[in-house]
């Protein structure tokens, strides 16, 4: 339903807060498979989102629309207050650049070492001598804890390593958002628990809108102040960390306590 408003209450809606980034009702099918099903979600500004669900529902494909890789059928991805599909591909290549994304296998340049890895994202969008770049790369090596490896390739390094090196990357160019596809896929818990606190360390220095990807209970646990599930292409749930961990929603309950018993099949 919507309703007619006059134009004052109309602008004074509009003026109400503005989340960094928004998901209105987004529709997405591969085929005849639906995938999104008018997902909606205003995520928390300057506080770490974690996206919950089970492998298969839609994770990535929210990222992916979330960056503009990926348009909706129906409903609308707004970022910084704007439209990502309503402007044109050179805008939206502007967008992108204020965010710092983390793909699941780090993603790095297999034909790089690890400072030019990091150092590629500050040649390819500024101007900036190399002397700047090199405080920054430095800088953001030692702050993950790689300053020793500069000169390793990406195949030299452990995956937990690489992950590290790629969030480096992610942040070189001071991103508002930084976005995570399963910073915990492939690595054994403890490096999975390293991380997770490498993520919340960065973020209470550097602040910004986090938004982290994952199916894994315990990293959700570490890093969350915010919590989203989703199922079948939608929100079923939204709230604080404390309010998600102690839900009453059985199919929430069943998934972060990762029970056999409630709602959620093996289908
Ligand atoms: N580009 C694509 N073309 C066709 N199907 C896709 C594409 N991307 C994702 N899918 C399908 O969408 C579903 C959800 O994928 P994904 O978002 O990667 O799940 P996850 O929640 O595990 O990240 C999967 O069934 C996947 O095969
Ligand atoms: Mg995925």
């Amino acid at each position: 339903m919507t309703a007619v408003l006059p134009h004052a209450e109309q602008a004074a809606q509009s003026a109400g807060p503005q989340h960094t980034i928004q998901v209105r009702d987004v529709y997405k099918s591969f085929g005849s498979s639906h995938i999104l099903n008018g997902l909606s979600l205003d995520f928390q500004d300057d506080a770490i989102t974690t996206v919950l669900g089970p492998s298969g529902t839609g994770k990535s494909v929210l990222l992916k629309h979330i960056v503009g890789l990926l348009e909706p059928d129906a409903g609308e991805v707004r970022v910084f207050g704007t439209d990502i599909w309503g402007v044109s591909e050179e805008e939206r290549f502007e967008l992108r650049k204020r965010f710092g994304v983390l793909f699941q296998d780090g993603a790095l340049f297999g034909s790089m070492n690890l400072y030019d890895n990091v150092a590629f994202p500050l040649r390819r969008h500024t101007d900036m001598p190399e002397s700047d770049i090199r405080e920054i790369v430095m800088s953001n090596m030692i702050e993950v804890g790689l300053e020793k490896a500069i000169h390793k390739a990406p195949n030299e390094i452990s995956g937990g390593m690489r992950k590290r090196a790629g969030f480096a990357r992610a942040l070189v160019l001071k991103p508002d958002v930084v976005l995570f596809d399963e910073p915990d896929s492939g690595l054994d818990p403890v490096r999975t628990k390293l991380l997770s606190h490498l993520i919340q360390k960065v973020h209470a220095e550097h602040g910004g809108t986090y938004i982290v990807i994952t199916h894994d209970i315990p990293t959700a646990r570490t890093v969350s102040d915010y919590v989203a599930v989703i199922w079948k292409g939608k929100v079923v749930h939204y709230g604080d960390a404390d309010g998600a961990f102690n839900s009453d929603n059985p199919f929430v309950r069943q998934f972060l306590a990762g029970a056999a018993e409630g709602p959620l099949g093996m289908d």
